[in-house]
C-alpha cells in the first residue's frame, strides 16, 4: 500500500475514526476494539496471533468457511472483466442473470423473480414496498397493514427496524411503526401456560394470529412476516404444526407471507430452504448471509408468480418500477453468489449440515440438558441456542435481569477459545457455525461450552 502507514496502534485509530455498528459505545470508547486479521476453514485469528473456534460463522453468515481460494478467484476474475455495471433500465450482466435462474432452480416451485440488494435489511424492505405496490395495483388501497412477531428480526433500515421486534432495536430511536401489528412468537419453552400441550400452544399462536386479522379488519392486513425459525431474538423452533396452521389463517383472510430465510437459507437447518423443513410455501422469500457466505455483501427478494403476473398488469400504465439500488446485482456480488453456491452443492454441504447437525443437536442435548445454568437447548441443523435459566427452584426461570449470564458465557467461551453469540435482550448463547464443520470440531465445541459453563455457574 503507498498510503502513509501511520505510527499508532489499530486500536487507537479506531477509537479515533470508526462508529461500530451494534456496539455499546462507552464501553468500546474505554476498551476498544478486537481486531481479527485473518481466517480460514472455521476459525479466525486476531491481531495477537490468537485464535478462536467462530461457532457463529461470522455473523450467521459463513456457511462455505472463510478465506477460500476458489472464491477469491471468481471474485478476482469477475473484478478483471467487468468490475461494475448496474441493472437499471434493462441493463443486465451475466453473473446476476445466471445467479437468479440458479436461485429460482434451488427454490419452491412458485418462486418466479429475484431482485437482487445488498442486505437482508434491504431485502426485506424491497418485499414490504412490494407488497404495498401489489395491494395498490390490485386497488386494495387499505390492504396495508404488515403483521411481525415479537421478538422477530428482519433488519434495521427503518421500516423493518418498525416490524423488527427487540427493544435494543426499537428503543430511543423514532421509528414509523403505524402499519405494523404483531403477535406472539413460536417458542413451546415460552409457552404462557406451562400446563398447555404443544398442540394446545400450536392452536393458541394460530388462533391468536387469526383474531389479531379479524381484529384489524382482512382488508387492511397485507401480509405477514416472519423467519421460519426465528434468529436472532432468541432461536425460537416452531412448535408442531404451527407453520401448517399459520399458512391456513394467512390464505383464509388472503395475507401473503414474506418468509425471512436471511439466516435459515443455503443449507443452514440441513435443507437448502428452512422452507422445505417446514412444508412452507411463501409468497415472498427474502436472503442474504449464506447467499454468498459473506464473501461479497449481497441479498435477495424473491416474488411468486402470483405476485409478479399482477406487478407485470399494474407496470402496463405504471411504467418504470421505482426502487433499485446503485449496487443492486452487483457483479462481484454475483460471481460470488455463483461459486458460493458451486461449492455447497459440489461438497454436498446442506447434506453436511443434516448429518453433522444431528449429531450437534444431539450432543448439547447429551452433555448440556442437565447442566444447573441451562433452560432450554434448542434447533435444527447447524443452529442451536442454549437458553440459560434459574433452575435453582426446580422450574426453570429467566434470569433477572436478562443478558448478565448469557454475557458471562459468551466471555468464558471467548476465553476458552470458542466465538458464539449471546442474543440481543436473551440469556440465549448461539451457535451457527459454517457448514463445514465436521464431529470432532462439534467435540470440540462441546468441551468448550461445557467448560465455560461450569466456570460461570462455580463464580456464581
Ligand atoms: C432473519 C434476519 N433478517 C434480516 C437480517 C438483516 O440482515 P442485514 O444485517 O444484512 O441487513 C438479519 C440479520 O441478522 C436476520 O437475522
Amino acid at each position: 500500500m503507498s498510503l502513509p502507514i501511520k505510527n499508532v496502534s489499530l486500536e487507537e485509530l479506531d477509537k479515533r475514526a470508526f462508529f461500530h455498528p451494534y456496539t455499546a459505545l462507552a464501553e468500546h470508547a474505554e476498551g476498544g476494539p478486537r481486531v481479527i486479521a485473518k481466517a480460514e476453514g472455521i476459525r479466525v485469528t486476531d491481531t495477537n496471533g490468537e485464535e478462536l473456534i467462530d461457532g457463529f460463522a461470522g455473523l450467521w453468515c459463513s456457511n462455505i468457511g472463510y478465506s477460500r481460494e476458489e472464491m477469491a478467484e471468481a471474485i478476482y476474475e469477475q473484478a478483471r472483466t467487468l468490475s461494475y455495471f448496474h441493472c437499471f433500465g434493462s441493463m443486465g450482466t451475466e453473473p446476476s442473470i445466471r445467479l437468479a435462474d440458479l436461485l429460482i432452480d434451488l427454490m419452491p416451485d412458485n418462486m418466479s423473480k429475484v431482485q437482487f440488494g445488498n442486505s437482508g435489511s434491504d431485502a426485506n424492505d424491497t418485499s414490504i414496498k412490494v407488497v404495498w405496490l401489489y395491494n395498490n395495483i390490485l386497488g386494495r388501497h387499505h390492504k396495508k397493514k404488515i403483521i411481525a412477531r415479537h421478538r422477530g428480526y428482519h433488519g434495521i433500515t427503518t421500516q423493518v427496524a418498525a416490524v423488527s421486534s427487540l427493544p435494543t432495536v426499537h428503543s430511543a430511536f423514532d421509528l414509523p411503526i403505524e402499519r405494523v401489528r404483531r403477535v406472539s412468537p413460536a417458542c413451546y419453552y415460552w409457552r404462557p401456560d406451562k400446563a398447555m400441550t404443544e398442540a394446545d400452544y400450536t392452536a393458541y399462536l394460530v388462533n391468536e394470529l387469526e383474531q389479531v386479522i379479524l381484529n384489524e379488519g382482512p382488508d387492511t392486513v397485507a401480509a405477514f412476516i416472519a423467519e421460519p425459525i426465528a434468529g436472532a431474538g432468541g432461536l425460537f423452533t416452531p412448535p408442531d404444526g404451527y407453520w401448517e396452521g399459520v399458512q391456513r389463517v394467512l390464505a383464509k383472510y388472503d395475507v401473503l407471507l414474506i418468509l425471512d430465510e436471511v439466516v435459515t437459507g443455503f443449507g443452514r437447518v440441513g435443507h437448502m430452504f428452512a422452507a422445505e423443513a417446514y412444508a412452507i410455501v411463501p409468497d415472498i422469500m427474502t436472503m442474504a448471509k449464506g447467499l454468498t457466505s459473506g464473501y461479497v455483501p449481497m441479498s435477495a427478494s424473491v416474488f411468486s408468480e402470483d405476485i409478479w403476473q399482477v406487478l407485470l398488469e399494474g407496470h402496463k400504465t405504471l411504467g418504470v418500477f421505482g426502487h433499485g439500488y446503485t449496487y443492486s446485482a452487483h457483479p462481484l456480488a454475483a460471481a460470488a453468489g455463483l461459486a458460493n453456491i458451486e461449492i455447497m452443492l459440489r461438497e454436498k454441504l446442506v447434506d453436511n449440515a443434516a448429518v453433522v447437525g444431528r449429531y450437534l443437536q444431539k450432543r448439547l442435548r447429551d452433555e448440556l440438558n442437565d447442566h444447573p445454568l441451562v433452560g432450554d437447548i434448542r434447533g435444527i441443523g447447524l443452529l442451536a441456542g442454549i437458553e440459560l435459566a434459574d433452575k435453582s427452584g426446580g422450574e426453570p426461570k429467566p434470569f433477572e435481569p436478562r443478558g448478565v449470564e448469557g454475557q458471562k458465557l459468551a466471555v468464558a467461551c471467548r476465553n476458552n477459545g470458542l466465538i458464539g453469540r449471546l442474543l440481543m435482550d436473551s440469556d440465549v448463547f448461539a451457535l451457527s457455525p459454517p457448514l463445514i464443520i465436521s464431529n470432532d470440531e462439534v467435540d470440540l465445541i462441546i468441551s468448550i461450552l461445557k467448560k465455560s459453563l461450569d466456570e460461570v455457574l462455580h463464580d456464581r
